[in-house]
Parts: structure tokens; C-alpha cells; sequence
């Protein structure tokens, strides 16, 4: 029985070690061209490997990441586990992310760096937290994590999900009609959700047209979500005002794309959040031990919803 480490070196170290530490009755391996095949029980990789079927006695996927969209799940067997990396590097990272992506909203930061490179010192109209309403779309565990890190500036906070929750201090929708009801009264919309065939293009024309004028994006989601055209005319119709954009697609962004040059725009190459090797480890090794108790793993993946 195996566990098979399929990323880069400098993290495959760190978890070599921790795996040593707390379980040295798992072998653990960074090199499939020596691993036997027939042991390799749990594999951890950002995208599925060509030659998945080798492993015949594989129990468990592990993603590198918090999304799995990037697997493509048919080649895996009905049987094996799929897990997304649920780690709490990932989740302060992103807490950081989209803290500092409402505040630049909030304050105009875009709006500065212009006038900074014009030359230019004009104070803006400011509107107070308590007047911007944040609205989240998606409440995982990340979702949730993030409308917790924005609770003590004031904002009023509102969450939508697919599936009706309750958060404290959190305006809770769900469904379509809740969707509707969220962006009316939403002044800077938050996207952490999973991609799946329901939410490839969920941020387009429509979408864009049910917020109040003048309102903002932060898109930490997946690039495909997002109608990037239809965030350009609504930002060109002052509809939208700003937008934070870390996931694009493709990635890279290609040279000369509108969105490298658009001072409405702030753009980060995906890294609001990378999975941290000495918490991921942890959290996996958690997972093992849940496994060997014959629980289910934090993350597992419900393959019909898609996440
Ligand atoms: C990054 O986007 C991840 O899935 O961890």
C-alpha cells in the first residue's frame, strides 16, 4: 500500500517528511517510474495522469488544489475517492485575497492608481462600509471563510448557494430566485464558486445586468465562469465599476488581451490562493486517518454535483 506524491519536489519533500513523521507505516513516493503499480492505493495530483488504469488497486484521488475542475472525472473509476484539498493555508489565503480585493473596491483603489499615473489629486466620493453590501456566491468552506474575515469592517454580508444555509451575520439565498434577490442588493459580488456545467458562463450579460449600477467583481472562482466580453461592455456602460480578477482563460492570459491594459481592472495570475505544503499535509494525512477509521475524507467529492 502506497501513497503516490505526483506534484513538485520542494512540496513532495515537505510532505515526505510529514508522512514519515506521523505515518511511517504508509510508504510514500514521489517517482511512479519505480513505485509498483499494484501498491499505489492513494495518488496526489493536480491533473489526472494518462495512464490512471496502471493503478488497479487505487482507492483515493487526492487533488493538489481546492477545485478539481481540472479533473476529468470520467477516466476515473466509479470506485475511487475523490478528494479536494481542504486545508487552512488555502482558506487565510484567500481570506487575504478577497479582503484586500473589497477593500480596493471599497476605496477606490483602482480608480487612484489612475489618477496617480495622470498625475492627478482628487479626493473621490467614499461610501461607508455599512453602505457597501458584499454579496458572496458560493459558501463552501471558502465561501464561509471570507464572509468571516469581512465581518469586522462593517460591510452588510450576504451569501448565496445552490442549497439553502444559514450563517450568522450572513443574509443566507438560494436557488434562482434567491440569485435574483442577492445581486439586486449587492455592491460588490464575490465569486468562489465551483466550476461545473452549471456555472461555466454564470458571470454574463444577464448576471451583470440584475446588479445595482456602479457595482464591483472580485472573481476568484475558475476563468471559465466568466463572460469575459460581457464584463467589458458592462465595465465600458459604467454598469460595472471595477473588477478583481485572479482566474481567467485560458491561463496565462494571452499577450495583448484587453484585460492586461484595462485600468478598471485589477489582475493577479491566480495566486489568491495556493495550497500550502505543511498545512496540505497535514490535512491530508487527517484524511488518511479518517479513511483507515472508514469515515469519509474531508473534501470528498460528490461526482454527480460535481464538487
Ligand atoms: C487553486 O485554484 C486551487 O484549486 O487550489
Amino acid at each position: 500500500m502506497t501513497f503516490l506524491f505526483n506534484s513538485d519536489a520542494a512540496r513532495g519533500q515537505v510532505f515526505r517528511e510529514a508522512f514519515a513523521r506521523e505515518i511511517p507505516d504508509l510508504p510514500f513516493s514521489m517517482d511512479p517510474a519505480t513505485v509498483d503499480p499494484d501498491e499505489v492505493r492513494y495518488l496526489m495530483t493536480w491533473t489526472v495522469p494518462e495512464n490512471l488504469a496502471r493503478y488497479r488497486n487505487l482507492e483515493v484521488l487526492f487533488s493538489t488544489g481546492a477545485g478539481i475542475d481540472q479533473f476529468s472525472t470520467a477516466s476515473v473509476p466509479d470506485d475511487v475517492k475523490i478528494v479536494r484539498m481542504v486545508e487552512e493555508g488555502i482558506v487565510r489565503m484567500m481570506q487575504e485575497y478577497v479582503v484586500l480585493g473589497v477593500l480596493s473596491l471599497h476605496r477606490n483603489l483602482p480608480a487612484y492608481l489612475r489618477q496617480q499615473q495622470d498625475e492627478v489629486w482628487q479626493v473621490l466620493p467614499q461610501a461607508q462600509a455599512g453602505e457597501r453590501r458584499i454579496g458572496v456566491l458560493g459558501l463552501g468552506n471558502l465561501g464561509q471563510a471570507v464572509l468571516e474575515r469581512l465581518k469586522p469592517f462593517g460591510f452588510p454580508l450576504s451569501g448565496w448557494s445552490r442549497s439553502a444555509r444559514e450563517i450568522e451575520g450572513v443574509r443566507c439565498f438560494s436557488g434562482p430566485a434567491g440569485l435574483e434577490a442577492m445581486l439586486a442588493e449587492t455592491d460588490v459580488l464575490i465569486c468562489l464558486l465551483p466550476l461545473t456545467d452549471e456555472t461555466r458562463g454564470f458571470l454574463d450579460a444577464r448576471l451583470f445586468s440584475q446588479l445595482p449600477e456602479g457595482a464591483g467583481l472580485i472573481h476568484v472562482g475558475r476563468g471559465p465562469q466568466l463572460d469575459q466580453e460581457a464584463l467589458l461592455a458592462a465595465l465600458d456602460s459604467g454598469h460595472i465599476s471595477g473588477a478583481v480578477i485572479d482566474v481567467t482563460d485560458p491561463e496565462p492570459l494571452p499577450p495583448g488581451h484587453p484585460f492586461w491594459r484595462d485600468a478598471r481592472i485589477l489582475l493577479t495570475p491566480h495566486i489568491a490562493s495556493i495550497t500550502q505544503p505543511h498545512t496540505a499535509a497535514r490535512a491530508v494525512i487527517d484524511n488518511i486517518r479518517r479513511l483507515r477509521a472508514g469515515l469519509d475524507p474531508i473534501g470528498l467529492v460528490d461526482r454527480q454535483r460535481g464538487y
